[in-house]
């Protein structure tokens, strides 16, 4: 790609051969900030330093996202998609490489592509991109009292993005994930061609489910299976200090969470020396009441032999000492797997970390001072807790939930015009897909093997055999 003044003004001028031009943003068009910000999630990528798309295109017709990927092609232009604009590294509308690189880029904000159509009798939905998660479920519970469908807890994620990448939350343990729960997908190829699951292939449609955003075309719709769920559910959120004894209830939580029958989502999110214990149990509360009575009787009472844990509990008492005590400190969040998960194939979808998985531990830092003294700060001490975990933790490669970006891990490098594959594997490939890495590339190399669709993390075609 050459994207120079030219090629950006023809990208533009073939824009709006077929699109109206109130839809093309440009950063000297009024609403451009606005829209810029408007589901920008992660402010560190907003500051003045961060390179801007050269145009926001917001789309209001799937055939708006045709034409921007074919001029992007022609002219040289990457499309960065846009959904929920929830990704943690803001690679939906920022770019840290661009210099690098040299590439400008365009959005393509899904925003307003966000039509619900939910079929109770077949529990069936077809839901676009642009849509909220909060809004899937608001249109599935107006649908239906008995259904709902397994995707996370934060209601403004775009479901572009939130499927792309797998899409975890209270009810995996019982039905997997969202990607795990989609049955066909509308997609614009590299190409500028609409696909579904029949017409693009098993490959193709296996790595949009998991695969991580951006790299296998822009997927406009969705259509996801719904699960069946009782009327009333039963939930609680009890709040244990240090003093009363958060560190044993996290010991013995990790062995207890991930082996509970599959209608319990048990979570801890440790804050502010805390650990509050938040639970989803698919029942009443009598059912949940004798399940934890079993189970964790205690729930701040009992002290435990940790020596056997997966992190054994001095280890808990060191961690919460050393890090949880600091003025910086972050939240913890641990959100157990079992259940289902452990009894899908780590090859089904992308999403690689089933059986053998306990829980995900997430580092979450927010703060609002301004300045990079803040930043830096705020940043150091999740990098620095993440680095002291590496005993405990999957190894080799350290395992990540890929929709829980991390560029500490490597971004992308390219060989000759295309993202390396070696470098990319090496990386964050494996981290994120483990065996599923090269599949995911052959998927690429088939769909979009001059790399037109990539970011800092988007996967690579396989290198050409030597
Ligand atoms: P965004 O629009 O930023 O896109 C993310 C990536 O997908 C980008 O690379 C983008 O280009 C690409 N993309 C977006 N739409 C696309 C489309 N239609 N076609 C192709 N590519 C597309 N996760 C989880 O599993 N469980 C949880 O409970 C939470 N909770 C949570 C809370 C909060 C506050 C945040 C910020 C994030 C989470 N997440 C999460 C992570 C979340 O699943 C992840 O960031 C998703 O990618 C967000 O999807 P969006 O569409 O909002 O992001």
């Amino acid at each position: 790609l050459a994207s120079t003044a030219t090629a950006i003004d023809e990208f533009l001028g073939c824009l709006s051969a077929d699109i109206p031009s109130g839809l093309i943003h440009t950063p000297a068009t009024p609403a451009y900030s606005a829209l810029l910000l408007s589901t920008a999630r992660n402010l560190r990528y907003i500051l003045p330093d961060t390179s801007k798309p050269l145009a926001i295109i917001a789309a209001t017709e799937h055939a708006h996202v045709q034409t921007t990927v074919r001029c992007g092609r022609r002219h040289g232009v990457r499309v960065r998609v846009r959904s929920g604009g929830h990704d943690y590294e803001g690679l939906s509308y920022a770019s840290v490489h661009l210099h690098k690189y040299n590439e400008p880029f365009a959005v393509l904000d899904l925003a307003a592509l966000r039509a619900i159509h939910v079929d109770p009798a077949r529990a069936e939905a077809w839901v676009e991109s642009g849509a909220t998660v909060g809004e899937l479920y608001y249109a599935v519970g107006a649908a239906s009292h008995s259904l709902g469908f397994p995707a996370g807890s934060c209601p403004t994620m775009g479901i572009g993005g939130h499927l792309s990448g797998g899409g975890f939350g209270s009810l995996a343990r019982k039905y997997g994930l969202s990607a795990d729960n989609v049955l066909d997908a509308l997609v614009v190829d590299t190409d500028g061609r609409l696909m579904n699951r029949s017409t693009m292939g098993e490959d193709h449609f296996w790595a949009l489910c998991g695969g991580g955003g951006e790299s296998f075309g822009v997927v406009l719709s969705w259509k996801v299976r719904l699960v069946p769920v009782p009327e009333t559910v039963t939930v609680f959120s009890i709040v244990r200090s240090r003093s009363q004894s958060a560190i044993e209830l996290i010991t013995k939580w990790q062995e207890m969470a991930p082996a509970s029958p599959q209608e319990l989502y048990l979570r801890v999110l440790v804050l502010n020396q805390q650990a509050n214990f938040q639970a989803l149990f698919l029942g009443r509360c009598g059912g949940l009441h004798r399940l934890m009575q079993d189970r964790f009787p205690e729930l701040g009472m009992t002290e435990q032999d940790c020596e056997e844990e997966p992190i054994p509990r001095d280890v808990w008492e060191s961690i919460w000492t050393a890090w949880l005590e600091k003025p910086e400190a972050a939240l913890l969040m641990l959100d157990p797997y079992g259940g289902l998960m452990s009894s899908i194939s780590p090859s089904e979808t992308p999403f690689p970390h089933r059986q053998g998985n306990l829980y995900q531990l997430q580092y979450y830092s927010f703060w609002y001072e301004n300045g990079t003294a803040a930043a830096e700060k705020r940043m150091s001490w999740v990098r620095g807790l993440y680095k002291e975990m590496e005993p405990y933790v999957s190894s080799n490669p350290r395992a990540v939930y890929v929709n829980y970006r991390d560029l500490d891990l490597g971004t992308n490098e390219l060989d000759g015009d295309v993202t390396s594959y070696d470098k990319a594997r090496v990386s964050w490939g494996d981290k994120y897909f483990k065996g599923n890495f090269k599949r995911l590339a052959a998927v690429k190399t088939m769909v979009d093997p001059h790399d037109f669709f990539r970011n800092e993390q988007s996967i690579p075609p396989l290198p050409a055999a030597k």
